[in-house]
């Protein structure tokens, strides 16, 4: 199969969205990562997805809405949920709720939550209100991988394997929206990302952890992985430097002798680090160096967002 990128233009949209609706899978922007979206309601579709990423089935998908009309017809929404989805949508934030029957079992894997969220990236919303049917999207990269943050990454990772990217330059956040667990009275965080622990907790009381037996996006310890392997350390003291890469999210003082260093803010600002995280850590995996080394960010705020893609993508397996 031949893989388009396409310039953003009303034809471009409409081409897209006719795609969509057609049961083809389309590589979207979003404003956390890019997403390879089809027709959540059409399973044959969404099989199309699990292919083209070579992803296993049993890992759910998340629901991106048209509009929020949308939700009460996918989801049994509490009040808390509702309210959670006033302040935050459109926007980073994912959230697990009690499905409804209209959900394929291939988006949900069997179970009987389903994730959904709507995305705030003006392409996106353009092409799922031109389309108006809810699109499943995962990340658009192969299953373990970096996440794409540009069309150019969906198209190395995606080559030959789908039809058309739309291409909506570099996604802002660049880190994949916050997953939330929403219970009655409280939710979990599942996944963290550009919406912060801090931020939820003004709205809803947010209970640690417990992980359940839910498919969780944590249930892998290795994930957003580079192939290079991938080392946390603390200080670069002793470390050896010859064909490695550093990746640092602040400028350092003895950053040489590294083969190759990514800078991924000159300020230590955790905003432009998340946005530069994905990008830089496939430049250095492009290098073909024997390993990569990182340095933890703190972990409050985005921090404890940008800490646990680092874990993830240090995880062996
Ligand atoms: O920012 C994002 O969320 C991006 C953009 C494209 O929207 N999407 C994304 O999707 O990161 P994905 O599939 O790469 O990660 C979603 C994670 C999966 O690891 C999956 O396990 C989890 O969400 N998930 C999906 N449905 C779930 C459910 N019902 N319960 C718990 N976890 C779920
Ligand atoms: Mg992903």
């Amino acid at each position: 199969m031949k893989t388009e990128i396409l310039a953003v233009s009303a034809p471009a949209i409409e081409r897209a969205a006719n795609a969509l609706v057609a049961g083809e899978p389309v590589a979207l922007p979003t404003e956390t990562v890019y997403g390879l979206a089809a027709n959540a309601l059409d399973p044959v579709a969404c099989a199309r997805i699990f292919e083209a990423k070579d992803r296993p089935l049993n890992d759910p998908l998340i629901v991106h809405l048209p509009d929020i009309g949308w939700l009460a017809r996918l989801t049994k929404p509490s009040a808390l949920a509702l309210r959670l989805a006033e302040t935050f949508w459109p926007g980073p934030l994912t959230m697990v709720l009690p499905r409804t029957e209209v959900v394929p079992d291939l988006v949900t894997a069997g179970q009987g939550t389903v994730a959904v969220r709507m995305s705030a990236h003006p392409v996106f919303r353009a092409v799922a209100e031109a389309a108006a049917i809810p699109l499943a999207a995962p990340s658009a990269n192969r299953f373990g991988r970096i996440s794409p943050t540009t069309a150019g990454h969906v198209l190395s990772e995606l080559d030959g394997r789908i039809g058309i990217i739309l291409d909506g330059g570099a996604c802002s956040h660049g880190i994949e929206s916050t997953i939330v667990l929403v219970e009655d009275d409280g939710i979990e965080i599942l996944r963290h990302g550009p919406i912060t622990a801090g931020a939820l907790e003004k709205i809803a009381s947010v209970r640690a952890t417990s992980h359940g037996d839910i498919a969780t996006p944590g249930s892998l310890k290795s994930h957003y992985a580079p192939v290079t392997p991938l080392d946390l350390v603390e200080s670069l003291a002793g470390e050896a430097r010859e064909n490695t890469g550093l990746l640092a999210w602040h400028p350092v003082d003895d950053g040489a002798g590294f083969t190759a260093v990514e800078v991924l803010s000159a300020t230590g600002d955790l905003r432009e680090v998340a946005a530069n995280l994905y990008a830089g850590m496939r430049r250095l995996d492009e290098r073909g160096l024997s390993r990569i080394l990182a340095l933890p960010v703190p972990e409050d705020g985005l921090g404890a967002a940008i800490m646990e893609r680092l874990q993830k993508a240090a995880a062996r397996e």
